[in-house]
């Protein structure tokens, strides 16, 4: 028997799931509900028969199906070489339904569903890396903080919250080593961004997580560091002013030699998926990978928040659920 449990695909008998293919999943027992801060809780999940979880990677991030139906992507903040559980860090305030749901109903001993981990914001090998966080923002870099520590890498946090004492697994942080900076809208120590990462380190890499203003200010503030140097990690679509209607447009389906019509006011994934053609998805918003689909050709007009702008202009893959084909364009998938 395997000491790791088992993914596997449920289904789909729950109302509320969503019409089209789920990822693999797993039942999962929460073992315990802790207080990390005021207005966060971190919740530990294990196996229900005890057996170890399947392996991630510092950055990686798991959907959690609760009871009440809902879905919602979470960052894995638990140390990777301990797979007896996964922790994750929920906010309640502003962190929608699912949050709020975890912080009201839900209790040690009940039973919720996992996806397999994924990870959009691996850890790089690099010679010192900054790692920007806003808020519960800091839970996929507390791996790669760890990680970072294992590897003798000097590390730096930036930690912005509106006060020092609301940030989440600052003791635990403190003990893994690095340097750590607080920054807090209430006493008047707001991060600089300019100030602190305009000029490029050679040899580091920026690591971000936070609200939106936090992320487009660091990205702002790093136009001149390596496109690859600097990294974000969006757990909310990002706006974008540029993102205007398109056209209807052609999807060739390579390997099943489909050609389907996208229009206006459906996605790609919608009408693969009603095409029989099953495109695992999950968030639907741009923002979690799973409907990531490879591009043979055609030019892409990319809405998602994973894709740096080196992976846009390869062209390679598309988020299905968000991203269309430029005006003009017919896209053919590898699929
Ligand atoms: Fe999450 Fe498409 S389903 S990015």
């Amino acid at each position: 028997m395997s000491d790791t449990a088992e993914m596997t695909t449920p289904a789909g008998t729950d109302a509320n799931a969503p019409s089209v293919a789920a990822p693999s999943s797993l039942q999962v027992r929460v073992r315990a509900m802790r207080w990390e801060a005021s207005g966060v809780l971190s919740l530990e999940l294990s196996a229900v028969d005890g057996t170890l979880l399947p392996p991630f990677e510092p950055g990686a991030h798991v959907d959690l199906r609760l009871p009440d139906g809902t879905l919602r992507q979470y960052s894995l903040c638990g140390d990777p070489s301990d797979r007896s559980h996964y922790r994750l860090g929920i906010r309640a305030v502003g962190g929608g339904v699912s949050s709020t749901f975890v912080h009201r109903r839900l209790r040690p001993g009940e039973l919720v569903t996992v996806s397999a981990p994924r990870n959009n914001f691996a850890l790089e090998d690099a010679e010192s890396y900054i790692f920007v966080a806003g808020g519960i923002g800091v839970t996929p870099l507390i791996p790669m903080m760890r990680q970072a520590s294992a590897d003798g890498r000097p590390w730096t946090l930036l930690y912005c919250n509106k006060r020092d004492s609301d940030a989440p697994f600052l003791d635990e942080i403190r003990a893994l080593g690095g340097a750590i900076s607080l920054h807090s809208s209430e006493a008047g120590t707001r991060l600089d961004v300019e100030a602190q990462l305009a000029g490029v380190q050679t040899g580091a890499m920026i690591y971000c997580c936070g609200p939106e203003g936090l992320m487009t200010a660091v990205e702002e503030a790093t136009t001149a560091w390596p496109q690859d140097a600097v990294r974000f990690e969006w757990f909310a679509p990002r706006s974008r002013a540029d993102e205007g209607a398109s056209g209807s447009f052609e999807v060739v389906c390579n390997i099943s030699g489909l050609t389907l019509t996208v229009p206006e006011d459906r996605t790609v994934l919608d009408v693969l998926n009603d095409a029989g053609i099953e495109v695992p998805c999950s968030c639907q918003q741009g923002i979690c990978g799973t409907c990531e689909t490879r591009v043979v050709s055609g030019e892409v007009d990319h809405r998602d928040s994973i894709l740096s702008s080196a992976e846009r202009a390869a062209n390679q893959t598309m988020m299905t659920c968000v991203s269309r084909a430029k005006a003009g364009s017919r896209l053919v998938l590898d699929i």
